[in-house]
């Protein structure tokens, strides 16, 4: 049967429900009549004894119907993902300004969140610890350190003709999507509880809620419709506000809706890691590494939250597309009094690749080589040099392919040229451009996350209904799906109506993370549309007497010998016939397999590949650039949908272009997020898109491992792809007197003049 569907460039399923206005999120489900809102009250301090909390003036506030503190908690006061180690309220010590003290109930959201101020809390001020590198001398860390060696680092580097060691200070980045953090919890009979978040997890958000109200994963549904975006900050904090909501149901008995307004989403919720990251590197005359050494910095914040895993994948990333032969990282997880930080596309992985891509250029700017000449020195090999640090064999390197074909379509070598001469003549204004490649491993790198499942069901008119456990935050999953079960049903997407991700249709769902929720989910509904179209099939070869051969089925119409029909005949007669016509499909990725403790395995079923060329111009007297022109090519095997893919490839990019240049996240001295609303914490808006951004999807690519039609996942990759443009401006403010700018990300006006100025002291 061919592809009909798969490889479309189709339009989101939700596109004209987002553009008239009409999809339905979270907060626009229609409300139940007693429904109460929720808010929660912070602590002030980043870590402090709380002595008290005296609600009296809250409980008697207008509108107010309920209060709750920890010890009112049913259940478990936990929202830990992967170890308990997170409350959802305080009860003795507050350790980040944010902290959820306690929560209120009212009529409405302004009397909630008014209410919140009302309390009285005495604290007992402890010292914080504010920053990564303090965590790291007092040894305050949430985790283990991980340490990950291979061949002798130090002995390399001492004995390399050249060296050079480095400091880099990377900022962390709020995701920042549209809809913010929202639960709505509705109390239904005999102590069940009906969920909805907006939740890329909806199993742990079931679980979660089940553990705080001291019930069962039974007496919990979790339902997603589709997310205003999620980008990693709702894989495990989506749970915590859903809890604080069941709670209050619980103690009001009444639904419950916690909605947190902007400011409070980015005070109360996890962020990308900031890192602090020095590497020694040594290297010979050609740019080859003989040998480095990393120290890994990350700002965890309070807890644990999924800061091992995304750590881990800064161990697997550090070594972006280039074989490190002698290589010794170390990764201190600290524990710092400020808010857990979370996933954020990407996943610890654009902080590895950042020191390593630092690395390439200073040695490029050390030798006087053009940075790709480098970059390609140093690649992993086909065949030889192409085992990673963790023991994976790279062996589906395409990286070659894609930077040659790029370096030629984007003009390089004489856009470089004319760049230099440009240069040689403006003073102030300056040009730079960089290539920079990607080499992203795709799986959970907890083996055993990799699985997923799916619900089909056929009417007895022919149309479809698909569940499966993925779920939809923009990134096209659903539209995807569905055209996978199209084409293995051979009836056309319309005919498919795509269901909320729901806990009781598919159970025990991983979240959609990783990047890998069509790689699964695709495998998964393969699976069940094959069972469905098994059946048929032989009711088809039975009830026309033909030989299974004979039976085809394609665009709504069935073939059975010499018998053509509907598809919805075949389904009726079928159902007549009594013949099943739902099922469930089941997938777990192939092949994968690893070891935690010793850093080694197959942690990725495969790799995703892509590259960048950006040019910049940058205002060398005010520290301001604008990105001129940007060429990608990226790998997403064969495309399920080039329109998605695409979309992701822009999107992923210029998120990531926006977390190396414009966003930057602050705190005070007193432990507090200065930058908590879109008027101090800059995303990029349209203005900031290169003027010239031409993006492309690598062809003939087919993914050489047996994924869902030989596609590979796009969902976080092309976020890494950003870092040409960082090294773009890096380049335009290197001059022969200024040859290694200590350019800092995210690099800002301010930290782009602050690079100028420093080498010029
Ligand atoms: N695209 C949109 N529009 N919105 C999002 O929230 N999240 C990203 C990426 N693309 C995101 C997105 C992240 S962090 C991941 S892991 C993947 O989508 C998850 O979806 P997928 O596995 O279906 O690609
Ligand atoms: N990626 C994204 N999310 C995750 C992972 C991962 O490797 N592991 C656990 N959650
Ligand atoms: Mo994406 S950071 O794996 O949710």
């Amino acid at each position: 049967m061919g592809a009909k569907a798969v490889g479309k460039a189709l339009p989101h399923d939700s596109a004209h429900l987002h553009v008239s206005g009409t999809a339905a999120y979270t907060d626009d489900l229609p409300e139940p009549r007693d429904l109460l809102h929720v808010a929660v009250g912070m602590s002030s301090k980043p870590h402090a004894k709380i002595k008290g909390i005296n609600l009296k003036d809250v409980a008697t506030a207008a509108g107010v119907v309920g209060t709750c503190v920890a010890a009112e908690i049913p259940g478990e006061n936990n929202c830990g993902p992967i170890i308990a180690d997170e409350q959802i309220l305080v009860s003795e010590v507050a350790e980040y300004v944010g902290h959820a003290l306690f929560a209120v109930a009212a009529e409405t959201v302004d009397q909630a969140r008014k209410a919140t101020r009302l309390a009285d809390v005495s604290y007992e001020e402890l010292v914080p610890i504010l920053d990564p590198m303090t965590a790291v001398e007092k040894q305050s860390f949430v985790l283990p350190t991980e340490e990950l060696q291979r061949g002798d680092a130090k002995k390399a580097i001492a004995d390399a003709p050249h060296s050079l060691r480095r400091r880099l200070e990377l900022g962390g980045q709020d995701q920042f999507y549209l809809e913010g953090h929202i639960a709505m919890v509705i109390p239904e009979e005999d102590g069940a509880l009906l969920v909805y978040s907006s939740t890329q997890h909806p199993d742990e958000v079931q679980h979660l809620v089940a553990h705080a109200t001291g019930r069962s994963a039974k007496d919990v549904v979790c339902i997603c419709r589709r997310m205003g975006g999620a980008f990693g900050g709702k894989e495990s904090q989506a749970a915590t506000i859903a809890c604080i909501a069941a709670i209050m149901v619980v103690k009001t008995g009444r639904a419950c809706k916690l909605r947190l307004d902007r400011d409070d989403d980015m005070i109360m919720t996890g962020k990308r890691h900031d890192f602090v990251i020095d590497y020694d590197v040594g290297f010979d005359d050609t740019g080859r590494i003989h040998g480095v050494d990393f120290m890994f910095a990350s700002r965890c914040g309070i807890s644990a939250d999924l800061s091992g895993p995304i750590n881990d994948r800064t161990m697997f990333h550090c070594d972006n597309a280039y074989f490190l032969e002698n290589v010794h990282i170390t990764s201190y997880r600290c524990k710092t009094n400020t808010v857990s930080n979370t996933a954020f596309r990407g996943f610890g992985g654009p902080q590895g690749m950042h020191a390593i891509e630092y690395i390439i250029d200073d040695i490029a700017r050390t030798l006087g080589k053009d940075s790709l000449a480098v970059r390609r020195r140093n690649f992993y090999g086909i065949g030889e040099r192409d085992v990673t640090q963790y023991e994976q064999k790279v062996d589906d390197n395409i990286i070659n392919d894609i930077v040659d074909k790029l370096e030629a379509d984007s003009d390089y070598v004489e856009r470089r040229n004319a760049i230099a001469e440009f240069n040689a003549n403006s003073v102030i204004l300056k040009r730079g451009i960089a290539m920079t490649p990607v080499k992203f491993g795709i799986s959970f790198t907890a083996t055993h996350l990799n699985q997923a499942g799916a619900l089909v069901h056929v009417y007895k008119d022919g149309t479809v209904h698909l569940n499966h456990g993925g779920t939809e935050m923009g990134q096209g999953l659903f539209i995807k799906v569905a055209q996978v079960t199209a084409d293995e049903l051979g009836i056309t997407v319309d005919r498919i109506r795509i269901n909320a991700s729901d806990t009781s249709k598919v159970p025990n769902a991983s979240a959609t993370a990783a990047s890998s929720g069509s790689d699964l989910n695709g495998k998964a509904a393969q699976v069940a549309c094959a069972k469905i179209r098994g059946r048929l099939t032989e009711f088809a070869a039975r009830h026309f007497d033909v030989s299974e051969a004979q039976v085809a089925f394609e665009q709504n119409q069935v073939t059975a010998g010499k018998t053509k029909l509907s598809f919805e005949e075949l389904v009726q007669l079928a159902w007549f016939d009594r013949v099943k016509l739902f099922a469930t499909g089941f997938y777990k990725t192939p092949k994968i397999h690893y070891d935690r403790a010793s850093f080694s395995g197959r942690p990725f079923f495969y790799y995703a590949y892509g590259a960048a060329v950006s040019e910049v111009v940058v205002d060398t007297l005010t520290g301001e650039y604008r990105v001129t022109r940007v060429d990608i090519l990226h790998d997403c095997g064969d495309s399920l949908n080039p329109a998605m893919d695409i979309g992701q490839v822009e999107g992923g990019f210029i998120q990531g272009v926006g977390w190396l240049t414009s966003e930057e996240l602050c705190w005070n001295e007193a432990g507090e997020l200065t930058t908590h609303a879109p008027s101090t914490y800059k995303i990029p808006t349209c203005s900031d898109l290169p003027v010239d951004f031409r993006v492309e999807l690598l062809t003939n690519a087919a993914n050489r491992e047996d994924t869902i039609y030989r596609s590979k996942a796009t969902g976080e990759p092309p976020l890494m792809l950003g870092l040409s443009v960082f090294h773009a401006i890096r380049d335009a403010i290197a001059t022969a007197e200024r040859p290694l700018p200590d350019l800092q990300a995210p690099a800002t006006p301010e930290a782009v003049l602050n690079a100028i100025e420093k080498a010029a002291s």
